[in-house]
């Protein structure tokens, strides 16, 4: 199997190792954090982390050399105990072979308000590369510089901007809305992440026409990002109630 603009119901393990060897760009997802949502049966964390590895192993499998995977997490909690999940899964990767590369801070203002320790406000982007020889197109995401117009007041380039007219590099923390109740994204889907937090790492981690991989599409928004931006996807998600989410969010897509 592989062809693209795809959404499968079905199990992404089955899914994946279907999939030709070594035919995705890049692979963005956001798996489930075994919190007993209603997508997902909570388990014992060991046998969490060994699915995890097996997911992983596939993700290296069908990633291109030169590919990028970003793996969107949070914690897993149990008992009031917090287990970032970034750092649990960190060593599987490297143990696959991939290159470590960025740990982007998604920072979010809202959110549930702890009484027994500092409520959370942020989860991460673990960034790999298979390989060195990869596609990171900086230019395509620079912000505004904070002073656009400064300029160097000494030395050989005295009188020229010293920054990068085109923008300045968006650094590893990213301050984005998370979707919540009123968000105009928002579906029915309980754990959605925005299309800001995705798009740039779409358009810096691949070309227009590249394929992208959700292995846990939830309710589409890497496959609604890549369509917006001309990237072809693929998806794997087990529940109907989502897969028809996504094919809602799909038709009123426009590139
Ligand atoms: C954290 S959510 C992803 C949300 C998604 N990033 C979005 O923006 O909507 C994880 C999704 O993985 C799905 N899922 C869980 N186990 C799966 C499996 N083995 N194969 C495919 N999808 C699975 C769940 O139904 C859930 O929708």
């Amino acid at each position: 199997m592989n062809t693209f603009n795809i959404v499968k119901q079905m199990d992404c393990l089955v899914g994946m190792n279907a999939m030709q060897a070594e035919s995705v760009d890049l692979i963005i997802t956001s798996p489930p954090y075994n919190l007993n949502k209603s997508y997902e049966k909570k388990t014992a964390l060991e046998a969490y982390l060994f699915w995890q590895r097996e997911i992983i192993q596939a993700c290296e499998r069908v990633l291109k050399p030169g590919g990028s995977i970003a793996y969107q997490v949070g914690s897993y909690v149990d008992d009031g105990k917090v287990y970032p999940l970034d750092c649990l899964l960190f060593a599987t990767f490297i143990e696959f072979g991939f290159t470590p590369r960025n740990r982007i801070v998604w920072h979010f203002e809202s959110g549930l308000h702890c009484k027994n320790r500092l409520s959370g406000r942020h989860e991460t982007v673990l960034w790999f590369t298979k390989g060195d020889n990869y596609t990171f197109n900086l230019d395509s995401i620079r912000v505004p510089q904070k002073y656009p117009g400064k300029k160097h007041y000494k030395g050989d380039k005295k009188g020229e901007l010293s920054g990068n007219p085109l923008g300045k590099n968006p650094g590893d923390v990213w301050i984005i809305p998370n979707v919540k109740h009123n968000h105009p994204e928002k579906t029915n889907h309980e754990c959605q992440f925005p299309l800001d937090l995705i798009r740039p790492i779409i358009k810096a981690l691949s070309h227009p026409n590249n394929l992208v991989l959700d292995p846990f599409m939830g309710s589409g928004t890497v496959a609604v990002a890549a369509t917006q931006l001309n990237r072809k996807y693929i998806g794997f998600e087990l529940l109907e109630s989502y897969i028809k989410i996504i094919y809602e969010r799909l038709s009123h897509v426009s590139n």
